[in-house]
């Protein structure tokens, strides 16, 4: 069985055609599939297509590739994340042939709104990342949702779109959420949408300055960072450390979020957060004392995306007691 969930380093490394599209086959993307196996049916249905489903809960992800493996799918892969980082992160324009948002979480709330994934910049990109002739299709039962999108659509050029109350999956399939809504009565919008001319031209300004503002930069990635120092000390790391929230304008967080001491009392491990644009990971920083000289390990877990702001990350803690730390 070939490899199913794609990690999201690898993509950033720009391995995606590795794992989709090769050979010219078409990549069909559905977004926030939860539950439900709708990507699978369509995966069975059209041996000759790949199939991405981006999910940004490791539950649902863990229980769809279980599915896969159980059906012995071979032509869907997985990605788990938030699809507002991944896309601009990972994909060309013009690289899928269908795109498929099933209702997305409402967030009915009128405070809770912006939460929503659909709003116009993610639209922009979607129809930017569809090729040529390509369709979105989304469906909900939230009004409130479908006339917002209905407007939304309505000031984009280059596409058309209708929506309609019936099924527009054109494939034998209710979702999990579709079935629960069709049980209670409730009704259901769906809208199908076709990228009929380039995007790009009309849009290209907005678009480029879209994608700028959601790009993050990789850097040359390194697994370990060790130095020692005869100063530090346990204490000073405790009481530095308990405050370390940098929040900055550009929207990085880098933040502590927990603090291990191991019972002899010769290790510390402090477990930081770094936020960038959409893209938020865990650090963990091992320091140990060792002949009287204190070593401070930077031991990342596996999938740490090495960005600018991963480094910046590194010497801003680092600089907590050792000043003008670079790396
Ligand atoms: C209401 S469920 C719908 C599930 C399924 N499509 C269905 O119809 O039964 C919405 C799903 O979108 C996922 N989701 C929400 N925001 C997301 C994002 N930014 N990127 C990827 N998935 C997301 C949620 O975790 C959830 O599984």
């Amino acid at each position: 069985m070939r490899k199913i969930i794609i990690e999201v380093g690898e993509v950033l490394e720009g391995k995606i055609e590795k794992y989709l599209g090769s050979g010219e086959r078409d990549v069909e993307l559905e977004i926030g599939p939860g539950y439900d196996p709708f990507i699978l049916r369509m995966a069975e249905i059209f041996p000759e297509k790949d199939f991405l489903a981006i999910e940004i809960d490791p539950e649902r992800i863990k229980y769809q590739e279980e599915l896969i493996k159980r059906r012995g799918i071979e032509n869907v892969k997985l990605i788990c994340g938030d699809a507002k980082f991944l896309l601009p992160n990972m994909f060309k324009s013009d690289f899928f042939s269908n795109i498929y948002i099933l209702f997305p979480d409402p967030w009915p709330k009128k405070r809770h709104k912006k939460n929503r994934l659909l709003d116009r910049d993610f639209l922009l990109q979607l129809f930017y990342f569809l090729k040529l002739e390509g369709t979105l299709l989304m469906a909900t039962d939230n009004k409130d949702y479908a006339f917002e999108v209905f407007s939304l659509l309505h000031g984009i050029k280059h596409i058309t779109f209708y929506f309609r109350m019936g099924d527009e999956k054109g494939v034998e399939h209710k979702t999990k959420f579709e079935k629960i809504f069709l049980k209670k009565g409730i009704d259901i919008f769906y809208f199908r949408c076709s990228k009929e001319e380039e995007f790009n031209g009309e849009y290209e300004k907005e678009l480029k300055c879209i994608l700028e503002r959601e790009r993050v930069k990789p850097v040359n990635p390194f697994e370990k960072l060790y130095f020692s120092h005869p100063f530090i000390s346990f204490d000073h790391l405790f009481n530095s450390f308990k405050e370390f929230v940098v929040r900055r304008k550009d929207g990085k967080i880098f933040k502590y979020k927990d603090l291990y001491i191991s019972q002899d009392g010769n290790m510390l491990i402090l477990e930081g957060i770094c936020r960038e644009k959409r893209l938020v990971q865990n650090l963990s920083f091992q320091i140990g004392c060792k002949r009287g000289r204190y070593e401070v390990a930077l031991f990342t877990n596996r999938d740490v995306i090495f960005t600018e702001g991963v480094i910046e990350f590194i010497e801003i803690f680092m600089s907590t007691f050792l000043l003008d730390f670079k790396l």
